[in-house]
């Protein structure tokens, strides 16, 4: 099983017999927000009332569902996952369900026929997230003639945060003409990806971009470098807004580089917990919980900076 690993190691307490045997299927490490994730998931499941086995798909889907089947031949309690994509969950998710084990999902949705295949879903708005992206790009843009010439850095394809953060973004950008989405490429939602796509973007457009939406501060902070790279000055020349508020995004902010970063809360472990708690007990969840979040500029950076959790 690709990168699995108990729960009780690092001097953690050991889990009880009656412990609650949980399979965690992690996307991958591809981000801070995602470092921050795993390490609020592995703490909140370190309790001894929980028996962790935690697998990392290194950011693939054949490997998820390689590490769910081997969950349910395993009889784990509860299965809990990040879904990769969104699509090709149906067979997996039934086969969960036929052998009686509960699956919550967290973080990501997934996109399947029968949603009685999983029991609830803990997570992000990812669509107000997009629109919250381009209501800042809108305010920052008042007084501002047309064509404002914005790039988009697109997160892993198939991702239903890419997917949703997308259409979020779009429903409110086109509500107002002067505004042009004149390059859309996926950068994986890693810096490396992101600073070559934003190359890329530079190479094609010159100095005809105005501002640049990535969905997470990962590929703001890679573009950044493309942009410094380039000679122009990033959040200035080229208006920036990103999705997270990873401690990076602050201090890009700070520094003047990125403008804005709309928050994504990664410290999903607490609430994940009470979900296996009440679904193992076999008590009634809610089909979504989701995640209070803010939006954050640059004016706001230096003071919040020492506050960020992540
Ligand atoms: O699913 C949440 C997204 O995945 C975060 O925005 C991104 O940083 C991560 O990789």
């Amino acid at each position: 099983l690709a990168g699995c690993s108990g729960g009780g190691e690092g001097g953690q307490a050991a889990a009880g017999d009656d412990a609650i045997t949980v399979g965690f299927s992690q996307v991958g490490a591809e981000s801070e927000w995602r470092t921050a994730n795993t390490r609020s998931v592995r703490e909140a499941l370190a309790a001894p009332e929980f028996n962790l086995r935690f697998s990392d798909a290194q950011q693939k889907q054949e490997n998820q569902i390689k590490a769910l089947r081997s969950f349910i031949a395993q009889g784990v309690d509860v299965i809990a996952f990040s879904p990769v994509v969104e699509t090709g969950w149906d067979n997996v998710l039934r086969e969960a369900k036929t052998a009686g084990i509960p699956v919550v999902l967290t973080d990501r949705a997934v996109n399947v026929a029968d949603d009685s295949l999983y029991a609830t879903l803990i997570g992000s708005d990812f669509v107000e997230e997009g629109r919250r992206a381009a209501r800042w790009v809108i305010e920052d843009s008042q007084g501002k003639q047309g064509p404002i010439r914005i790039v988009e850095l697109q997160g892993t394809v198939g991702s239903a945060p890419a997917n949703d953060r997308m259409r979020g973004f779009k429903e409110v950008i086109d509500g107002d003409s002067r505004f042009q989405i004149v390059r859309s490429q996926s950068g994986d939602f890693t810096r490396a990806r992101g600073k070559e796509v934003m190359e890329a973007f530079l190479k094609a457009e010159g100095d005809n971009i105005d501002v640049l939406f990535a969905h997470n501060d990962d590929m703001a902070i890679g573009a950044i470098q493309a942009i410094e790279e380039a000679g122009r000055k990033p959040g200035t020349d080229i208006r920036i807004v990103s999705i997270d508020g990873v401690r990076g995004a602050f201090e890009a902010m700070k520094a003047g580089k990125l403008n804005a970063t709309v928050e994504c809360n990664p410290l999903l472990g607490p609430q994940l917990a009470d979900l296996i708690r009440e679904v193992h007990a076999g008590r009634e969840v809610p089909k979504r919980v989701m995640v209070e979040e803010g939006v954050f500029t640059q004016d706001q950076a230096e003071a919040e900076l020492p506050n960020r959790k992540y």
